[in-house]
C-alpha cells in the first residue's frame, strides 16, 4: 500500500476563552481520531497561536476525501496545502489523530497565507521539518498526557 502524506496549515476561527478554545480543539481531535481510524488515516494536529498545522497520512483516496471535508469546515479558514506527496512510510503510526502541544517553532516554519510556496523545494524541506518536529514532540515531554494515545495501534493495521 502506497502511503501519502498531507501537510497543511490554516487559521483558526474558534472563538471563546483560551480554555473553551482548547476544549474545541480537543473535540476536533477526538472526532478526527474516530473518523481517521475508520479510514486508516494517521496524523497529528498542532494548534498554536491561532494557527493549525496538521499532518495526515494514509491511502491517497482516503486522504483526499478527508482533506476535502476539512477544507469545507468553517472552524478554520485559509487552508494552505504545503505538501501532498508519497511518503516512504507512516510517521504517526498508530495515532488516528493526536494533538501535539503548541510549539512556537512550528508556527514560524510557515508564513500565514503563503499559498504558492508549496511548489518549491524549500517548502518541501519546511514541510519535512514540521513533520519531524511534530513527531519529535510526541516522544518528548510536550505530549499532553491522556489526550492522544487512545487509538495507538488502532489505525495503522497493515501499514
Ligand atoms: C483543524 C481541523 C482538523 C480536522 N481534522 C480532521 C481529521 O483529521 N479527520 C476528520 O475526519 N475530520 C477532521 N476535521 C473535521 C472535519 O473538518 C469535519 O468536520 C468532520 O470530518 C465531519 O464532517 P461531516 O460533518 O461532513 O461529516 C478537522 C477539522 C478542523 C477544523
Amino acid at each position: 500500500m502506497t502511503i501519502y502524506r498531507i501537510l497543511y496549515q490554516s487559521e483558526s476561527l474558534l472563538t471563546g476563552t483560551e480554555r473553551e478554545v482548547r476544549g474545541r480543539v480537543d473535540a476536533i481531535v477526538a472526532a478526527a481520531q474516530r473518523s481517521n481510524t475508520a479510514s486508516g488515516l494517521t496524523g497529528a494536529l498542532l494548534f498554536t497561536d491561532g494557527l493549525f498545522i496538521q499532518a495526515l497520512e494514509g491511502e491517497a483516496q482516503a486522504l483526499e476525501t478527508t482533506f476535502e471535508r476539512i477544507c469545507r469546515d468553517l472552524r478554520h479558514r485559509r487552508v494552505v496545502l504545503h505538501e501532498f506527496s508519497e511518503a516512504p512510510g507512516r510517521v504517526f503510526d498508530g495515532w488516528g489523530m493526536t494533538a501535539v502541544a503548541g510549539d512556537p517553532r512550528a508556527a514560524t516554519l510557515f508564513s500565514p497565507g503563503d499559498a504558492t510556496a508549496h511548489r518549491t523545494s524549500r517548502n518541501h524541506a519546511l514541510a519535512s521539518a514540521a513533520v519531524t518536529l511534530m513527531r519529535g514532540m510526541l516522544d518528548g515531554p510536550a505530549v499532553r498526557p491522556g489526550a492522544d494515545r487512545g487509538v495507538r495501534g488502532g489505525a495503522a493495521g497493515g501499514a
